[in-house]
């Protein structure tokens, strides 16, 4: 019974590492991401940064937009500051759970839905082929760090991004 129990605990958590990729809602995507970040993108203040009418605007440049790609492939690590409010938290990389179309998946349901009203006609929705190319790109970096490195670079370039 024990043994028996301990399978279905085990399947259980397989299952719910199972990738995010096709055939997931944005809303379905995103359900792990609001754990931290809350379900309509608020963050919490001084723990997990908000997420909600800055992705549009981060992802307007080339830079903006590897970075929040690496962000969910990778995690982030040390200390950001938006808004004026300070974060020096880990988020742990998602690489396990989403594939190149769930990280597009979740990154345009942050825009278009959460963001919706915000969205001006400069936006452009990422792609699963879009993703694939930064990841491709990027394949030999896999720490945190490297994603802090690039945030401080999209500050550097984009200091109203902060
Ligand atoms: C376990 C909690 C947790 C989960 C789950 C999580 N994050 Fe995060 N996220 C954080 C923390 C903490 C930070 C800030 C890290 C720091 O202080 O360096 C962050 C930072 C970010 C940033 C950078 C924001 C900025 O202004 O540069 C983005 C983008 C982001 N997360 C998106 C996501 C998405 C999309 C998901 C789901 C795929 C997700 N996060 C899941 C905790 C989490």
């Amino acid at each position: 019974m024990k043994i028996y129990s301990l399978l279905v605990c085990t399947l259980g958590v397989l299952w719910s590492l199972a990738s995010v990729g096709a055939e997931v809602s944005g809303e379905q995507a995103y359900q792990r991401c609001a754990a931290c970040h809350m379900a309509d993108g608020s963050g919490v203040p001084g723990v997990f940064p908000p997420l909600k009418n800055r992705i549009p605007e981060m992802a307007a440049s080339a830079e903006g937009r590897r970075y929040l790609i690496m962000v969910v492939q990778n995690g982030l690590v040390g200390n950001i500051v938006v808004d004026d409010v300070s974060y020096y938290g880990v988020m742990p990389a998602q690489a396990s759970v989403y594939d190149a179309k769930g990280i597009s998946v979740v990154l345009n349901y942050l825009a278009e839905s959460i963001d919706g009203s915000q969205l001006s006609g400069a936006w452009q929705a990422f792609t699963e082929a879009e993703v694939q190319q930064t990841l491709l790109g990027f394949s030999d970096k896999t720490g945190a760090q490297h994603t802090a490195k690039m945030r401080r670079e999209l500050i550097r370039l984009h200091p109203e991004l902060k």
